[in-house]
């Protein structure tokens, strides 16, 4: 690889070694709890995670989300960040990062996820019609069912057996699609809320396969498929782990063949794209 090529801190630095190859320089203080305390904490909010305060939290399962640190490279840039009023330099570079790897034209930046799931359910759902998915998520499916939506599940069976196998536990069973196509009529379809991976599902992927064939089935019956891209990246590497035909191409060229197969697609930048808030 030429100099110019190196993208990449990985790249740039030479890196693939047993030990990570950075420095974590901040620390954040945490406040220690004694059992007592965590106990009051969890029945005050009734055993619900998402109403706990996060001060009363010392270990925190709930989420990945914005949980990984920044490198000095990505506070760097949002100290060189444009505050123009109009036509910000960063907007372009960030337009231009998701058209490159994410293959969509157009893109609007949300404070994080759960604003752009508000954005295009308001956009796109009309009041009474039915958004099939690959298993709810709890942000996601709030804002379908706040824009007069109805979420139906249709992943594959296995999603919900911890004992199977399958590689692909995230797929759409498009048998069950294509009943509630048939009984509602695709008019009264929203779009296909399709998830990759599936949090809810233990972060199961969804195979190219598959997207192929419910690109082909939504086709056939004029249905839009939008993507929740949160955990794309990741979708794709477990399809070049998996996938016959995948493990020569890049996560990068699966990435943006598996976006192709959809009509657009909201994510929350707090996952694999390794920033502390963000959305688009
Ligand atoms: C699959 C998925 N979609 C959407 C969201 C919502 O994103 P955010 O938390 O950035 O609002 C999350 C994260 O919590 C998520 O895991």
């Amino acid at each position: 690889m030429s100099q110019s090529n190196l993208r990449t801190m990985g790249q740039q630095f030479g890196r693939r070694s047993w030990a990570e190859p950075w420095k974590i320089k901040t620390v954040e203080p945490l406040r220690m709890t004694t059992q007592e305390q965590r106990e009051t904490a969890l029945t005050g909010a009734g055993y619900n995670t998402f109403l706990l305060k996060s001060e009363d939290v010392y270990i925190d399962l709930l989420t990945d989300s914005g949980t990984s640190a920044m490198s000095d490279r990505q506070w760097a840039g949002m100290m060189m960040g444009d505050e123009a009023y109009a036509g910000s330099r960063n907007f372009y570079n960030l337009e231009s990062a998701v058209q490159t790897y994410y293959g969509y034209k157009h893109m609007v930046p949300t404070h994080q996820g759960r604003g752009a799931e508000h954005l295009i359910s308001q956009c796109v759902i009309k009041k009474g019609q039915v958004i099939p998915g690959n298993m709810y998520f709890t942000t996601t499916r709030l804002h379908q069912e706040l824009a007069g939506g109805t979420f139906v599940d249709v992943i594959i069976d296995e999603a919900h057996d911890p004992q199977s196998t399958h590689p692909f536990k995230g797929n759409v069973d498009l048998e069950k699609l294509e009943g509630i196509i048939k009984r509602q009529g695709a008019p009264n379809i929203a779009y296909v809320s399709l998830a990759g991976t599936v949090n809810m599902a233990g972060g199961q992927p969804v195979s190219m396969a598959n997207v192929k064939a419910l690109r082909a089935m939504c086709d056939r019956y004029g249905v839009k498929i939008f993507l929740d891209a949160t955990r794309m990246v990741e979708n794709a590497f477990f399809i070049q782990e998996r996938e016959d035909g995948y493990a020569g191409k890049t996560i990068a060229e699966i990435l943006k063949e598996f976006c192709g197969y959809t009509d657009g697609a909201w994510m929350s930048a707090k996952k694999d794209s390794l920033v502390n808030i963000g959305g688009e």
